[in-house]
């Protein structure tokens, strides 16, 4: 996902930008670049961290108080400084910076070159560059804002595919120029200086109000004010937000990464999910955001949970979590396959898309595809402006705050957390008596301080990491409510310390995972004094057997595990559906610290982006 700044106003522009960029270091990149309007234009672009970007405008420094600034995430064409963001159009008087992907760029590169424009990059944001130029120098006469509008509506409606862009035009000194479909683009309102942004993280510092454009709209800016309308030059209905995040919230504070910050955040993101939901006098959930009747609700007759990644393993556990706690049978699909699989579903399936950013495309396809098939269509965000979040049909939001880090830790949680409060708000319509779903909420109160008391042992689960530090794979094991654990924690390891993790059932050992086994794969048993403790102790011993070390997560008093893992790492007791809250904990910071331990960039690792908002 790449990330975008632009600045209008009365300061320099490119301190701003550079600022804004590193707040979205976090989304994940492999290039950088900025321009600046002072009579002509002036770029500075490279592959490679924001600190060489910065280094390289500490030598060769640009001015002016209008600019627009990129991170890139490769899509089209290499890591090279040609392909990095902005790019100048065919006259070299317009600049653009894009993210989302042009899928007919193609033809139109293949249509401009025949009438002679020249291309210096492989990028699809390269040809959209020349578009617009080609239809500002075709629509002729003065310099003025409008024609510069009237030019990028004229090549967007070419265009098949996503964008979040800005654009500036020499010519046009006084305007910035914003267009959205498919990628976020926040237009943050400040005294005298106006600001685009792909995420209002960047620019919480200058601003405490935004407008978060919606699909189809294009803004033009200057210091004082801003206009938007819509692609076809209708009038766009966009709302003034007010910006609620604080420079503290995307700070990493007294933390060495974000990751580590919202690890410890749990307990607080946790009672933050549960605020104003639960009824004590109706022993229920209350879910306000579902906009469904209590017979709404009672008709349901199947749900579809789909996501991906962390969000798709979140999935999973609802899974158990609704036919546990609601009886209703329930499916869990990943959204790039959702969105091509054609499931038969009646009408009264609904379906949730969960998603942490609320801007992961193919999740927002899948909604789309299950809108468009009369389902309605459910999310659960932590970004309240996210286009996942405004289209859906209802929805419940993580308050989670900000969650920078690129591997989802406090979003899993929360997005368990509110399965949970569905499954109770569900379960009592059907078949749950008071007395149960009393005790579900008591049960869910008791669970932040239980995290917060696992979040102590982090130094002891530092130890064990950096004790299995050798390892070149792992395996990490659950059974029911703890095998989407199992695959939480694999993925957790993978993504930062880049070693081989496969989450499995742990019976599935005995079809083909044990013959991976050996003393070089340490295997991660999740084994807390739940239905299936025995089966587990089981499939402990059957590794051991074949030499494999064990790490083990079990419940505190268990007096079985330690004779027959080599470690353990015990969490407070709690009930099977809630376990996934508390076992994921140890995990996170098994992960982290080992990441850590090899010297990964924990909060950016390689390759990977915080959403991913392209195909
Ligand atoms: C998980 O640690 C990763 N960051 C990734 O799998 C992520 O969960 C996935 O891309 C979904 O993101 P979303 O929740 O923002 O849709």
């Amino acid at each position: 996902m790449c990330g975008i700044i632009g600045y209008i106003g009365k300061s320099e522009a490119a301190p701003i930008l550079l600022e804004g960029l590193r707040r979205l270091e976090y989304r994940g990149y492999d290039s950088a670049g900025l321009a600046t309007l002072n009579g002509g234009l002036s770029i500075r672009k490279c592959k490679g961290r924001i600190a060489n970007l910065a280094e390289l405008i500490a030598r060769e420094p640009i001015c002016g108080s209008i600019g627009i600034s990129h991170t890139r995430w490769a899509t089209h064409g290499g890591v090279t400084d040609e392909n990095a963001h902005p790019h100048f159009d065919q006259s070299g008087k317009l600049v653009l910076v894009h993210n989302g992907v042009i899928e007919n760029y193609q033809t139109l590169k293949e249509a401009l070159a025949a009438e002679g424009h020249q291309f210096k990059s492989q990028t699809d944001t390269e040809v959209l560059a020349h578009l617009i130029g080609k239809h500002y120098d075709g629509i002729g006469g003065g310099a003025t804002r409008k024609r510069l509008v009237e030019a990028v509506r004229k090549a967007l409606k070419e265009v098949t595919g996503t964008y979040g862009i800005a654009v500036m035009h020499e010519d046009v000194p006084g305007v910035l120029v914003g267009a959205r479909r498919g990628s976020p683009l926040v237009l943050g309102i400040g005294k005298g200086e106006n600001f685009l942004a792909s995420d209002v993280s960047a620019i919480v510092g200058h601003t405490r109000e935004a407008v978060y454009l919606r699909d189809y709209d294009i803004v033009s800016l200057d210091g004082e004010d801003f206009e938007i309308s819509t692609l076809n030059g209708g009038a766009s209905g966009f709302e003034i937000s007010k910006v609620e995040l604080t420079e503290d919230d995307v700070s990493k504070g007294s933390y060495p990464h974000y990751m580590l910050k919202e690890i410890f955040e749990q307990p607080d993101s946790l009672a933050n999910a549960l605020r104003g939901r639960l009824s004590l006098e109706e022993s229920t959930a209350k879910l306000g955001g579902l906009n469904m009747t209590p017979t709404e609700l009672r008709n349901i007759e199947r749900i579809v949970l789909t996501g991906c990644g962390t969000a798709c393993h979140a999935a999973m556990a609802g899974e158990y979590l609704l036919e546990s706690l609601a009886h209703l049978p329930t499916e869990v699909e990943f959204a790039s396959e959702f969105r091509y699989r054609n499931m038969p579903m009646n009408k009264d399936t609904v379906v949730f898309a969960i998603s942490q950013s609320g801007e992961t495309a193919d999740t927002l396809a899948a909604l789309r595809e299950s809108q468009r098939k009369g389902h309605r269509t459910l999310g659960i965000c932590n970004n309240v402006a996210s286009t996942i979040a405004r289209e859906s049909d209802g929805g419940v939001y993580m308050h989670a705050g900000p969650e920078i880090g690129v591997a989802a830790t406090k979003s899993f949680t929360s997005q368990v957390t509110i399965l949970t409060l569905l499954g109770l708000l569900l379960g009592r319509i059907r078949h749950l008596s008071t007395s149960e779903g009393i005790q579900i909420m008591e049960e869910l109160q008791a669970i932040p301080e239980k995290v917060r008391s696992i979040l102590k042992q982090s130094d002891y689960i530092k130890t064990i990491a950096e004790k299995y530090s050798y390892a070149k794979a792992m395996m990490f094991l659950g059974r029911q409510f703890n095998y989407p654990v199992a695959m939480e924690g694999a993925l957790k390891m993978k993504e930062i310390s880049y070693l081989h993790a496969e989450g499995h059932p742990s019976a599935e050992l005995k079809h083909g995972v044990i013959a991976l086994i050996s003393p070089e794969v340490p295997s991660v048993f999740i084994a807390p004094d739940d239905s299936v403790y025995d089966k587990n102790i089981s499939n402990i011993e059957e590794v051991k057997a074949r030499k494999g070390p064990v790490i083990a997560i079990g419940t505190e008093g268990d007096t079985k595990l330690a004779k027959v893992a080599d470690d353990v790492i015990y969490i407070p007791r709690c009930p099977d559906y809630l376990s996934p809250l508390l076992t994921v904990i140890p995990l996170q910071l098994f992960a982290y610290h080992l990441a850590v331990k090899l010297g990964c960039d924990v909060d950016k690792p390689r390759n990977l982006a915080k959403s991913v908002t392209v195909e």
